[in-house]
This record gives structure tokens, sequence and C-alpha cells, in this order.
């Protein structure tokens, strides 16, 4: 596929919501006291997106604004501070890569090159087929299963290069995609965890691997903890150092 700078759409000239949203849109203005409707701007400004095909153009934050009797700016101003709405049109598929560092420690960069190798764009470019537009994020919340994208409303995780390619040809035919852990953890359990049944084997009491430590900056801290701690504590520290073992930097 060829790269596309974010294409410039032409800007729709009119906008209001469908019957859909609208009955949407009075329900959460109700949710609010009266005089109180611009509490509502981001349920409002977010279905305006989703309804605009995944970004607001001008002419739907007018409406949004009118809606709430708001001036038009104090809506820009909300567009513009969170960086979940977008002013430019974006890709079916709007992937968000985190690269913050748990990510960043469990192979973000593997991620960022598949999808660079798969797509030939770049961050803040859209396929010219308008199917994917890449994204760097900084933390989405789920490092215990680092890395990971945001596919538009999904979290896939637990991701490498070779899983980020098969998630992209999947995306690619319209098929479904695998959501959450990709290497099949039970919610965020740590990586490695055996499992008996539904009964997860609790193996935190294994010691750390003290080569892995010491790259980690661990093993220093270790011994001085278990000085000055009396000595319940002590008994407790090699509990501690496995739960920030290599595999779960996070
Ligand atoms: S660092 Fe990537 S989700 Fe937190």
């Amino acid at each position: 596929m060829t790269a596309a700078p974010a294409s410039p759409v032409a800007e729709p000239t009119s906008f209001s919501f469908n019957a859909d949203n609208l009955a949407k849109a009075k329900a959460f203005v109700a949710k609010y006291p009266a005089g109180r409707q611009a509490s509502a701007v981001l349920p409002l400004l977010d279905l305006a997106q989703r309804q605009s095909g995944g970004w607001l153009p001008r002419v739907a934050i007018e409406y949004v604004a009118d809606f709430l009797a708001m001036p038009y700016m104090r809506v820009l101003e909300v567009v513009t501070f969170y960086t979940m709405f977008k002013q430019q049109p974006v890709g079916k598929y709007l992937l968000q890569i985190c690269t913050t560092t748990p990510c960043w420690l469990r192979g973000s960069d593997a991620v960022v090159k598949a999808c660079r190798d798969k797509l030939g764009i770049d961050f803040n470019q859209t396929t010219k087929n308008g199917l994917f537009t890449m994204e760097e994020v900084e933390c989405l919340g789920a490092c215990v299963n680092a890395p990971m994208i945001q596919v538009n409303d999904w979290f896939v995780e637990d991701l490498d290069a070779e899983r980020t390619t098969a998630l992209l040809d999947a995306l690619s035919r319209g098929g479904e995609i695998p959501i959450g852990s990709q290497i099949g953890r039970q919610g965020s359990a740590p990586d490695g965890m055996v499992t008996a049944g539904s009964q997860a084997v609790d193996v935190s009491a294994k010691p750390a691997d003290p080569a892995a430590a010491s790259k980690m900056g661990l093993a220093s801290k270790k011994p001085s903890t278990a000085k000055s701690a009396p000595k319940t504590a002590a008994k407790a520290a090699p509990k501690t150092s496995a739960k920030t073992s290599p595999k779960n930097p996070s």
C-alpha cells in the first residue's frame, strides 16, 4: 500500500444528528439540571464524531455548540484539548500504537516497524485506500499486557511483529480480530502463569532471575530493603522481587 498524508477530504457543508443519535443526545442532556446542558458536551461530540466517520468536521462542532447553546469557541476548546477528537479524516481503522516505556520495553518498536512495513505509512498518515491511520500514543493503561495497539474501540494486546502483521491482514480482509491478549492470558495474569482449569497457580514465590533483575536495576535495591526491614518484611522480600520480574516490567 502506498502512503498518503492525512487526506484533505472535502468538508461537509451540513450536519445534524440522525434519529438514533438525536434520541441519545437528548438523553445525555436530560441527565443534567436545567441550564447545565453544557456538561453533555463530551458524549455529544463523541456521537457526532462517530456519525461523521471518525472525525469532527467544523459543521459538526457548530451543530453540537448550537445544540447545547454554547459558544462555538468553547466547544472547539474541548475538541482540541482531548486527543480522542479528530479534526482531520482518519482511516476506517485507527491504529493507536502505544510506545510508552512499558510497551517499549516489551517490543513496541517491532510493532511499529511491522505496521510501517505492512502499510507503507508512518505516524499521522492514512493509507491511500482509506483503511488505516497510524497514530503514536502514550500509555493506554494496558501495560500489563504490553505491547498493545488500540484499534478503534478495541484493545489488542501482547503483540509482536508477527501478530501485528496477522492483525493487519485480518483487518484488511474485513475479518474479525481477536480482542485482548493475543497469547491467551486470562485477563492480565502474568505472562507464563500456569493455569489449572480456572484456578491460577501462583508462581510469585519463585526467586527473580538475578541476571535479569540486575539488568532492570533491581538487584542493588533488594539487599538494602532486606537489611533495613524487620525480620518479617525481609522474609517477604523475594515475593516482591518476583512480582517485578522482567517479564512484567509494569
Ligand atoms: S505503556 Fe503501553 S499501555 Fe501502558
